[in-house]
């Protein structure tokens, strides 16, 4: 499993112990930044790991901020994401069962890193059920196609 992940400075010490947690699991992940505690803009830091889930670069991605709120509704403008903010672990199975979500997002100043584990784990783990889910994840994309994004 290929992931990528990125944060801004709000979400950089979550994204530092999600990437222990995955040294520690064995799963590869790119770090698409942010780098250090200088205040960035976090729609900047979402394109690059939305737009490489997007084209199917990587198997699915994770953004951090610190709510977890920005980074979804910016990485939720690219056709073909579906971000699902989950600070819960019923939450991250659901999003991957049901929505097929492709991104993850939490927020540093809302859960710790105990949390951001389990609720990570079970998002990596579960699958999409296919089925009715699939015609609806399908309406999602033809509202894209037909409102919004490109
Ligand atoms: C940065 O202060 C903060 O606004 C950002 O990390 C995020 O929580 C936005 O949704």
């Amino acid at each position: 499993m290929q992931l990528a992940i990125a944060s801004d400075h709000g979400g950089l010490q979550l994204k530092t112990e999600i990437i222990d947690y995955l040294k520690e699991v064995a799963i590869d992940c790119q770090d698409f930044g942010t780098y250090s505690g200088e205040s960035v803009d976090y729609p900047d830091i979402v394109m690059p790991v939305a737009e490489a889930v997007a084209k199917k670069e990587f198997d699915l991605g994770i953004l951090c901020c610190g709510t977890g709120i920005g980074v979804s509704i910016a990485a939720n403008k690219v056709s073909g994401i579906r971000a699902a903010l989950c600070h819960d672990s019923f939450s991250a199975r659901m999003a991957r069962e049901h929505n097929n979500a492709n991104i993850i997002t939490m927020g540093e100043r809302v859960i710790g890193a105990g949390l951001a584990r389990d609720i990570l784990a079970t998002f990596l783990h579960a699958q999409f059920s296919g089925g009715r889910h699939a015609r609806r994840v399908d309406k999602i994309h033809n509202i894209e196609k037909k409102y919004c994004c490109r």
